[in-house]
């Protein structure tokens, strides 16, 4: 269609020019015999005025219109708007496409539910601010693509029908129609091709993969996601972070420009545990854990005497807010980590209030007040329990109270490593060892001695990048020796046999060759959302999952005809 530009190309220099512009109708106001248009197309807004209003056909929001006219000088300039100074003094009007009343507001501010913003995505998308987001999206994959090239990375894709891996328990299965009974499993990640693809000889590896993880859904986690996924042949750990913050460096740059000091600083998972309660802090502001073992080392409180660990937090100025009510909340918090409950103090007028004081002896109230240099009008919150699930509650009450106070600074932006994570950490719920990271990753050399006598003390060489608080990558060196890897295997629970029926291919590819390798993720999605200044994963993504893993849109998961499943041998049993 004939097109002269697009809306926000115009300038106070075009005035004068005769121009063809296409778009949607964003705003019209009627004054009398002129009509003003606010037309918008994806580079953004400009103003149509049109003076012979009775001559123009009947104009509704979001139709799709063509704009014939000459650019003039706007008397007054809407200093909002990048095309504020000019407007089209129009001769023609043509209705390309007519519209229906749409069922949000398309403005950046809407009051619309989120479930009909997905249920009508395409209309929520067509909102300005949505689509920044994509913009955003796309110029870190277009810098991703720049700067591993540069590098001399290929990207290369690897299958999405693949067989079930390690990880198991979060996979999506497909089943095949060929061979009754077997399935193919939708990657979680491309971790396995990408290390073959090491095995192989590429030395340098990317791609822009899509994954998929059938788990609980958070604000920063959907079941169908995509990762920036790389892979490097002979680097150690230094020299592979190093390659990533340059990648950070300008992917921040080019999205924001935002000049990130490098290098990041690095801190190890223990501290991280130990000072933030999580292995993904957010150091922009305080409110640290602080040990208490020590405090009460002669406690007579029966349940402080076994404690594994007891930790506590300082909250600042908040006891006279600290209601009855409050209190119950934070022990509800607490029952959710699978603790008895929690300890809330006040300090008021030099003295320490709350139902726990009477349990505390003098010399413990002083260490107390001193241990988590407590003033005047601030709450000291105590947790004693397991170690794992104690600093966990304090880690996200810290969080919490973080957010609530506006301790966080906008627009700040606090990037670090997180590194020297345990090899291995025992489930909560079932005390089973697991994978931190996963199997492939390489323990530390001089760990590698406590495979045997105890794995959980295996630290490994594992890192992950830490953006305001959000897990934004990690990864891994690799084990590259098949003993090893066998190992790691065992350990986690699988017999020699099933390693063989599971993974066999993999290990056996480890005989042929293999440079030392390392490698990591981004999570695309969660760099969108922290560049784009939304908390909400499903704002980046263009056709999200809600929280309950559903499309409002195409009601995606659907049950599927008696035929398919017969063609594929499959009988649903009703859920008891
Ligand atoms: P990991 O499981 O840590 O590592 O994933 C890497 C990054 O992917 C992002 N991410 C997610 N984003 C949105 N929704 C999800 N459900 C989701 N799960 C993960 C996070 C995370 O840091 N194969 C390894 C990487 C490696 O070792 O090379 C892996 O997948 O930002």
């Amino acid at each position: 269609m004939e097109r002269t530009c697009r809306n926000t190309e115009l300038s106070i220099k075009d005035v004068g020019r005769q121009v063809t512009l296409l778009g949607w109708v964003a705003k019209r106001r009627n004054l009398g015999s002129i009509l003003f248009i606010d037309l918008r197309d994806r580079s953004g807004i400009i103003q149509i005025m049109v003076k012979d209003a009775d001559k123009v056909p009947d104009i509704r929001n979001e139709y799709v219109i063509q704009v014939k006219g000459v650019v003039g000088k706007k008397e007054v300039a809407n200093p909002n708007l990048k095309t504020g100074e000019i407007e089209i003094i129009a001769d023609e009007i043509v209705v390309v496409n007519t519209a229906k009343l749409t069922p949000l507001i398309i403005a950046d501010e809407t009051d619309a539910l989120e479930e009909t913003r997905l249920k009508y995505r395409y209309l929520d998308l067509r909102r300005p601010c949505m689509q920044k987001y994509f913009d955003i999206r796309d110029q870190i994959k277009i810098s991703v693509h720049s700067y591993l090239h540069k590098l001399q990375f290929i990207e290369v894709e690897t299958p999405m029908l693949c067989a079930s891996s390690p990880e198991g328990a979060k996979e999506y299965l497909v089943p095949s129609r060929l061979h009754h009974g077997s399935f193919y499993a939708l990657p979680q990640s491309p971790q396995m091709f990408k290390q073959l693809l090491m095995v192989a000889g590429f030395e340098r590896y990317y791609q822009v993969a899509r994954c998929f993880r059938d788990e609980d859904l958070r604000a920063d986690r959907q079941p169908d996601f995509t990762q920036i996924d790389i892979e490097t042949s002979f680097l150690d750990q230094e020299q592979f972070l190093e390659m990533m913050e340059g990648l950070i460096h300008e992917i921040f740059m080019n999205t924001i420009g935002y000049d990130v000091k490098l290098p990041l600083r690095q801190m190890p998972y223990r501290e991280a545990m130990e000072r933030f309660g999580s292995d993904k802090p957010d150091t922009r502001f305080g409110i640290e854990l602080k040990d208490l073992k020590e405090v009460f080392k002669d406690t007579t409180f029966e349940a402080y005497k076994s404690a594994e660990t007891i930790k506590g937090i300082c909250v600042p100025g908040v006891a006279a807010e600290t209601s009855r009510k409050v209190i119950d909340n934070l022990t509800l918090e607490a029952k959710k980590f699978g603790l008895g409950g929690l300890a809330v103090l006040k300090k008021e007028n030099g003295e320490l209030t709350g139902s726990f004081v009477k349990f505390l002896s003098e010399a413990e109230k002083v260490a107390l007040i001193n241990k988590l240099e407590a003033n005047d009008g601030d709450i000291l919150i105590i947790s004693a329990g397991a170690y794992n699930r104690v600093t966990p509650l304090l880690g996200a009450l810290r969080l919490q109270y973080g957010k609530q106070l506006g301790l966080i600074k906008p627009n700040t932006y606090d990037l670090l490593w997180v590194v020297d994570f345990p090899m291995f950490e025992r489930d909560v719920e079932s005390g089973a060892i697991v994978a931190t990271h996963h199997p492939f990753t390489r323990p530390k050399d001089e760990d590698l001695k406590y495979l045997d006598e105890d794995p959980t003390k295996v630290i490994s060489y594992a890192y992950d990048i830490v953006i305001n608080g959000y897990e934004a990558g990690g990864g891994t060196l690799r084990i590259y020796d098949q003993d090893v890897q066998r190992k790691i295997f065992n350990i986690l629970g699988l017999s020699d046999a099933e390693v063989e029926k599971k993974f066999g291919y993999f290990v056996n590819a480890l005989q042929y060759g293999t440079p030392p390798h390392a490698g990591m993720a981004f999570g695309l999605d969660r760099l969108a959302m922290i560049l784009g200044g939304t908390d909400n994963i499903r704002d980046v993504i263009a056709f999200p999952k809600n929280l309950a893993g559903v499309d409002p849109m195409s009601m995606a998961p659907t049950e599927v005809s008696a035929q398919q499943l017969e063609d594929l041998g499959i009988v649903i049993k009703d859920k008891d």
